[in-house]
């Protein structure tokens, strides 16, 4: 069996080059300098010219990092992905979108509507779309900072507020993230961490009365984040029949992960996502005015209408109360 192993291959070309002094030619190309009759200046002046493109292409300012791998941070600070259900009424979708792309035009922010039929969830509930959604949206976005996720339910209520300026930088987060906090109140066992450091951040969550939430949540751009959303999406949760669905499945992450819970700030629901509507936070979570998200949890589901609940919040936004 040991033999049928094919050798181990590196990226790394073969040291030839480095080690001898004498260039490497190959035995083909040496045959042929050597035979009589050819033109021993041509084969030399080929062999000079392919060392010269070969230089020039080494020594451009691009070589290779600045072409190949997008640098994270050089881009917009967040991109907002808010995914849609085109089943929904196409009025309440276009301000859907509207309230976004304001919101983001002010902040030089992105936007990303990918709809819900556009990933395979393999008869999972469609809410589980925003997870192969971010990850989406980072092929698009591959030089932004952060993400954030927000379901359609919510409405973005005060744009002067700057999340990537006011929330996330590391300062920020060490002073308003929520330490030994049982995970799903009120007392399950596993905690917050006490002793996060900012800059360590990847993901950054509100809990509201039940628990952790997950309609309104940012990721930092880069390798950590790929690994936790494709951890969220392990077809095993998504098979699994969790009552809340992919909410159910990230606290269920979160609890029996260190290594995630490591990078997590929890944040007062009222920074990232405070309700208009439904179980709000005790202490903060109910939506209140300069609050910079409404959400109105559930309200796409039957029986309920997001375009009639968000109705007066809309009317403020268009300007017409005040
Ligand atoms: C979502 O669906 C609508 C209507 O079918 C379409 O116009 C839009 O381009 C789709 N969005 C994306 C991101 O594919």
């Amino acid at each position: 069996m040991h033999f049928a192993m094919p050798p181990r291959k590196t990226s790394r070309p073969p040291p030839y080059a480095a080690r001898n002094s004498r260039p490497y030619i190959p035995l083909w190309l040496k045959n042929r300098i050597r035979r009589p009759g050819q033109p021993r200046v041509v084969v030399v002046g080929c062999l000079v010219l392919i060392v010269l493109i070969w230089l020039l292409r080494g020594s451009g300012p691009d070589n290779g990092v600045g072409l190949a791998t997008p640098v994270i941070g050089t881009g917009a600070p967040i991109v907002i992905v808010t995914v849609l259900d085109q089943k929904k009424s196409p009025g309440w979708i276009e301000a859907i979108k509207k309230n976004r792309e304001d919101y983001a035009r002010r902040h030089g922010y992105k936007t990303f509507f990918p709809n819900n039929t556009d990933y395979p969830l393999r008869g999972a509930p469609s809410s589980w779309a925003k997870i192969p959604a971010l990850r989406h949206a980072m092929t698009l976005h591959p030089t932004a900072s952060f993400f954030w996720s927000l379901d359609p339910t919510a409405l973005i209520m005060n744009s002067n507020i700057a999340l990537h300026t006011s929330l996330l930088t590391p300062q920020h987060l060490e002073r308003v993230m929520i330490v030994n906090e049982p995970i799903v109140p009120p007392d399950s066992v596993i905690k917050t961490f006490g002793n996060l450091k900012g800059d360590r951040i990847d993901v950054v969550v509100t809990q509201d009365k039940d628990g952790l939430t997950q309609s309104s949540f940012l990721v930092k751009n880069g390798e950590w984040a790929k690994y936790f959303l494709d951890a969220w999406f392990d077809p095993i949760y998504r098979s699994y029949n969790f009552q809340k669905a992919e909410a159910h499945a990230l606290e269920h992450l979160v609890q029996w992960h260190g290594t995630i819970l490591a990078k997590l700030a929890l944040v007062p629901q009222n920074l990232l996502n405070s309700y208009a509507s439904g179980p709000a936070h005790l202490k903060h979570g109910q939506y209140k005015e300069g609050d910079i998200v409404a959400n109105f949890p559930g309200c796409d589901k039957e029986k309920r209408n997001c375009a009639d609940e968000m109705e007066p919040f809309l009317a403020i936004l268009r300007g017409e109360k005040n």
